[in-house]
Formats: C-alpha cells, sequence, structure tokens
C-alpha cells in the first residue's frame, strides 16, 4: 500500500522519561501527510454518544486519543472499518472521502484532532445519502 493513501494508524515519536512520557508532532515530519491548518479536540463526550457522523471533500485529519479511548468507524462507500484508538503515541490518518462516526467513548477521553484545512462548512458532507451518491460517482 502506499502511505498515505489509505486510513493508516502512525506511529508518533515518544520520549521515555521518569518523569512522564513525552510525544510530539510538527509540519514537515515524516509521519506527518499534510501541513497542520487547524487543531481541535472532544471531551466530557457523554458515554453512549456517538460524534462525527460526515466525510470531508479536501480535509485531511489525524486524530489522536490523548486521553482514555474511542473507536472510529471509517467508511469508504463500500466497505467500514473500525479502529480503537486508546494510546496518546499512536495517530489515525483519515483522508478526504471517508464517512467516519466516532463512539464508545470511554470516560474522560480526549479527541485531539489535526486538520489540512481551516474550518469550513463547505468541506463537508453531512448527509450520508449525499455521500454514497459522492462515493458512487467517483467510481464511475
Ligand atoms: P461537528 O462537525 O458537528 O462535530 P463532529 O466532529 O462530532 O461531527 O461540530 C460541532 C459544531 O462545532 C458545529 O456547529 C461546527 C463547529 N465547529 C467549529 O466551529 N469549528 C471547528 O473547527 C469544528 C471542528 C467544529
Amino acid at each position: 500500500m502506499e502511505k498515505f493513501t489509505e486510513p493508516c494508524m502512525v506511529d508518533l515519536p515518544r520520549i521515555y522519561d521518569p518523569r512522564g512520557n513525552l510525544t510530539f508532532i510538527q509540519n514537515g515530519d515524516a509521519v506527518l501527510p499534510f501541513t497542520i491548518e487547524r487543531v481541535y479536540w472532544t471531551y466530557d463526550v457523554p458515554a453512549g454518544e456517538e460524534r462525527g457522523g460526515h466525510s470531508h471533500h479536501e480535509g485531511r485529519e489525524m486524530l489522536v486519543a490523548l486521553g482514555g479511548s474511542f473507536c472510529v468507524n471509517l467508511f469508504d462507500g463500500q466497505r467500514w472499518q473500525t479502529f480503537t484508538l486508546n494510546r496518546p503515541y499512536k495517530a489515525l490518518y483519515i483522508p478526504p472521502g471517508y464517512w467516519r462516526t466516532l463512539d464508545n467513548f470511554s470516560s474522560g477521553s480526549v479527541c485531539m484532532v489535526l486538520t489540512s484545512t481551516h474550518y469550513t462548512e463547505d468541506d463537508y458532507v453531512r448527509d450520508f445519502d449525499e455521500f454514497l451518491k459522492l462515493s458512487r460517482r467517483d467510481e464511475a
């Protein structure tokens, strides 16, 4: 598989330290296939809640479970894949064109998202039927 053409887990650098470990990421690193334009994070997600439920036309994203754990379910129009994020030194890369939902949030979990775009609603597909139409068109 060519790197970063599909969703994949990425190992981030880890600096082990008896005082506590440290992980970092910066623009230009080989583990980051885009330039970071925006960072956001979700927290205080109630038990049983689901987030996400959209795809992006252009935006590329890296998700990291800074704390706790959650599942990321990805759909490319044909098959679903589920990734469990539960380590602050592992990132999930999501290319554009994948429908994603996030669920199974543990108590106190924090999902940090690094993105390649500024926030614009124009980059979102929030209707699943529209997503299906777009993914079928891409296959044609
Ligand atoms: P939303 O995209 O619905 O969250 P989810 O990731 O669960 O699908 O975002 C919730 C609200 O926050 C929505 O009104 C858009 C707003 N928002 C911003 O203003 N800036 C941002 O960077 C993001 C990610 C969301």
